[in-house]
């Protein structure tokens, strides 16, 4: 490669470099041969010039150039120029007229082992384009504000040939689709294959009859039946919450094993992961049941926040995925126990983008610079994105926030838009100034809120103080615009003042209630109205308070969770934890009034990488192996104080007759499950291994196999649950993850090692090669262990799989995110390793970047 393709390669793209596309396009064809060596793609584009002497840009890579024509005139070999990632036809040989450009190109599906593009897996061909794949299929303008109205014709062996839209045409070895919405090239979806389908249809709300398939490989047909519920759920929901029909008379999904993330939004042609889709009691855990729900509505979601109104660039990605995050949220929350999903998904998002922002990846929601965008399909941009949404809807309250959206769908439908346009929208619609708030996108890091409380006279007062740590690039921090909600509560629970929205704006900034007759108790950042850190000085004493009496459940967990933290953090350090938190749990664990779902979340101690991540925040340095200790003591404490309750509880959440995923049995289930994982560390695996031989669905199963695990007396559970269930590809993901992340620490590296060379390790399946590393890297001691294994471990298969998936290998290489926490040793070792990595010969742009960001 030359020096010049190289920097070009390597050189950062620019939000401020951002210029609209010179040319327009109209219509697409496209014409596919499919084969699984040579497959040849037609297309063709009908392009009008905006400005003009343009010269035209093409992006296309691994592409073999065929033919190519103007009007159709074939060019000369003077009038284009192809180079790597791309083709220009000079502006000489372009019409200053709307013309047609015809290519036909070779691409290879078979040896497609990336995942991007057109590729197969397990003879079916399959498409992923997002974010810039589809110039791997054919010569394009491969940019999300490109939008055409798409023609497709599919010849081929495969009785199911599927694209977007709605299908025109059919015969042996053919098919026709005809997308009537303009797209851009990223929302592309080509499928076929020997496919069955699971049908139904939904009548929207103006009468309108779509015709539903969800399409899966033979043998699959059974486990499809609560993904096309989920589905139609899904359709109503839009409709009644934010007046979104669908568009098509038909919607298609289909599940792939071999895909690189969880699903994809492609219109009218979702592809998704099969591991999102597939579900039967035996086979997958309540959890798994509630995330298929929850993508198969995100996906639906994206046809009016994704694909009728798109991004413009791709530094405006949270604009989809932040809104379309909030809405499968609320979709969730609506459809199950609200307070519930709420305390999961700040669990999620303390543990992955709190986890991202403290270290040296943190970036803010909308980039400004890229390398490689695939690497940035992250917790900020997703999760943190949706809590600004989540703010705005709180700023604005519900009818504002409804007025917002409505003008938005009104305003850019059709259109590529910036997060500028979005908030634009909610300042029209609400006359408020947002420009303070729109930091909240541009600026990295998490802020740190600390408040103080001042009694007097009848009056209560509470200042606060906000602060974020610089990050990479950005030293500085303005103070950002917080909705922190608070409500006071009184000495017997009662609430004195009810949830109100507190604006912050400054740096410090008081706030007071009048007219009180004694101290209230504060609840603060009720709902987590804001992704901060919330620092306050309060006693264990009014911690157990709340986590009694709070009338926000969101924060009567916090209060709880606060407790355990503050317990653990301790532990690690050498030092006597508050008996407070075990003494609090037991008045929990009796509250019958309490939902179980409630109950269980509350019993679940924090994890070691969350325990690391707030010994850091207070400035400690994490030692592994004491948190792990930690952990266990608590645990154990907990289960002995508790013993009888505990069991008391194990029995009583038993859920008679047969398995059905709702929330009800689900969240019995859960806190069955919770108390048993307590009282596991007391009975030396009794119980679990009762459980586990009776268990007729894979929640109790999976959940008695991983305590087993925990206990260190494991084999003969896992070799027959191998046995059972070695031909299910995705059961044994589950296999293979549950051994590494709960085995003991000592063990983990090992074992990860050991089970590279079963034959079921088929790595170059992103869903397998994910099972075993994220098993590992789950196991936080294991994964920290001192002599560093296993990080010598874990970038080997970095390097081994990077020339094969990179996008998959550049996502797991979050596992060293962390490494500047720790001690000078471990340290030292992850620093080589990354170091290791950097300097390989011929690594990916994704991995690249990946190496070089994280060794800032
Ligand atoms: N856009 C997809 C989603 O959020 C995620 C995705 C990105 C899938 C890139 C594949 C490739 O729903
Ligand atoms: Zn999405």
């Amino acid at each position: 490669m030359s020096a010049d393709l190289m920097a070009q390669e390597t050189a950062s793209k620019r939000l401020s470099d951002y210029q609209p596309y010179p040319f327009a396009l109209e219509t697409v064809r496209l014409d596919f041969r499919l084969d699984p060596q040579e497959t040849e793609v037609r297309a063709r584009l009908a392009l009008s010039p905006r400005r003009a002497a343009s010269a035209l840009r093409l992006d296309g890579e691994e592409l073999e150039l065929l033919s190519l024509a103007i009007d159709g005139r074939s060019l000369t070999r003077d009038e284009y120029t192809v180079d790597k990632t791309g083709l220009t036809v000079h502006a000489a040989a372009l019409p200053a007229q709307p013309f047609t450009l015809d290519t036909r190109v070779k691409i290879a599906p078979e040896a497609n082992t990336a995942l991007e593009g057109l590729y197969m897996s397990n003879g079916m061909y399959c498409t992923q384009c997002e974010a810039e794949g589809f110039r791997k299929i054919t010569y394009f303008p491969d940019r999300p504000d490109v939008m055409a109205k798409f023609h497709v014709t599919i010849r081929g062996e495969a009785p199911v040939l599927l694209s977007n839209g709605d299908l025109v045409a059919q015969e042996d070895g053919f098919a026709e689709w005809v997308d009537p919405w303009p797209k851009p090239a990223y929302l592309f979806a080509l499928v076929a294959g020997d496919l069955v389908a699971h049908s139904g249809s939904f009548t929207t709300k103006s009468g309108r009859e779509v015709a539903l398939n969800i399409w899966v490989r033979k043998g699959d047909e059974d486990r499809c039946a609560f993904a096309l519920e989920a589905l139609k759920r899904s359709m109503k929901w839009d409709e009644d919450v934010y007046g979104r029909e669908y568009d098509l008379d038909i919607f298609n999904i289909v599940a792939v094993d071999d895909f690189n993330m969880g699903a994809m939004e492609n219109k009218g042609l979702n592809i998704f992961n099969s591991k999102w889709v597939l579900a039967s009691p035996e086979t997958a855990t309540d959890a798994d049941y509630e995330r298929i729900e929850g993508i198969i509505a995100h996906e639906y979601f994206h046809n009016w926040t994704g694909n009728r109104i798109t991004c413009r660039d791709w530094f405006q990605l949270c604009l989809k995925e932040g809104l379309t995050v909030y809405r499968d949220r609320s979709f969730t929350a609506d459809l199950r126990l609200g307070p519930v999903k709420r305390i999961e998904d700040v669990i999620a998002l303390r543990a992955r983008q709190f986890r991202e922002d403290q270290g040296p990846l943190a970036h803010p929601p909308r980039p400004d610079h890229y390398r490689e965008i695939n690497n940035f399909y992250t917790a900020t941009v997703y999760e943190k994105g949706a809590e600004l949404v989540g703010m705005l809807h709180t700023l604005l309250g519900d009818a504002g926030y409804r007025a917002a959206l409505d003008l938005y769908f009104d305003r850019h439908d059709g259109q590529a838009c910036t997060i500028e346009d979005w908030l634009t929208v909610f300042e029209d619609a609400s006359g408020r100034d947002l420009s303070q708030f729109k930091r909240w996108y541009t600026d990295a890091g998490t802020p740190v809120l600390r408040v103080r409380e001042q009694f007097e006279d009848g009056t209560y007062r509470l200042d606060f103080e906000q602060d974020t740590k610089p990050t990479p690039g950005q030293p500085g921090k303005p103070p950002r615009h917080i909705p922190i909600t608070v409500g006071l509560l009184g000495p017997n629970g009662q609430e004195l003042v009810p949830s109100t929205v507190l604006e912050m704006t400054e740096a410090r900034q008081s706030f007071t209630f009048e007219g009180l007759g004694a101290r209230p108790v504060p609840s603060i950042l009720r709902g987590f109205s804001a992704p901060v850190r919330l620092e306050r000085d309060v006693s264990a004493r009014e911690l157990a308070f709340l986590l009694a009496h709070d009338t926000d459940p969101f924060n009567r967990w916090e209060a709880g969770r606060q407790l355990a933290q503050d317990a653990l953090v301790a532990l690690a350090q050498g030092e006597d934890a508050d008996p407070a938190y075990i003494d609090a749990l037991g008045a929990l664990i009796a509250d019958e009034s309490a939902d179980p779902a409630f109950r269980a979340l509350c019993l679940r101690l924090p994890a070691e990488d969350e325990i690391a991540q707030s010994l850091h925040d207070r400035g400690v340095t994490p030692d592994p192996e004491a948190i792990h200790a930690a952990r266990e003591a608590l645990a154990r404490d907990l289960a002995h104080t508790h013993e009888d309750a505990l069991t008391a509880l194990y029995e009583a959440m038993a859920v008679p007759g047969p398995y059905t995923p709702d929330p009800g049995p689900a969240g019995k289930r859960a806190l069955r499950l919770a108390a048993l994982g307590l009282l596991n560390r007391l009975d030396g695996g009794a119980r679990a291994t009762a459980l586990f031989e009776n268990a007729t669905n894979m929640t109790e199963s999976l959940a008695a196999l991983g305590f087993l695990v925990q206990t260190g007396a494991d084999e003969k559970a896992l070799a027959s649950f191998r046995s059972r269930w070695e031909g299910d590809r995705l059961v044994m993901d589950k296999w293979f993850i549950v051994q590494l992340a709960a085995c003991p620490p000592e063990r983990a590296a090992a074992r990860a090692a050991a089970l590279t060379e079963d034959p079921l390790f088929t790595w170059k399946t992103p869903n397998r090669f994910r099972a075993l590393m994220a098993g590992l890297a789950g196991n936080h001691a294991g994964f920290h262990a001192k002599d560093g294994a296993a990080y010598r471990f874990y970038a080997d298969w970095l390097l081994r799989l990077d020339p094969v998936n990179p996008q998959v290998a550049a996502r797991m290489s979050t596992a060293f995110e962390t490494w500047t926490r720790y001690d000078a040793d471990r340290r030292a070792q992850m620093q080589a390793e990354l170091e290791r990595i950097a300097r390989t010969e011929g690594l990916s742009r994704d991995l690249s970047e990946m190496a070089t960001r994280l060794l800032g």
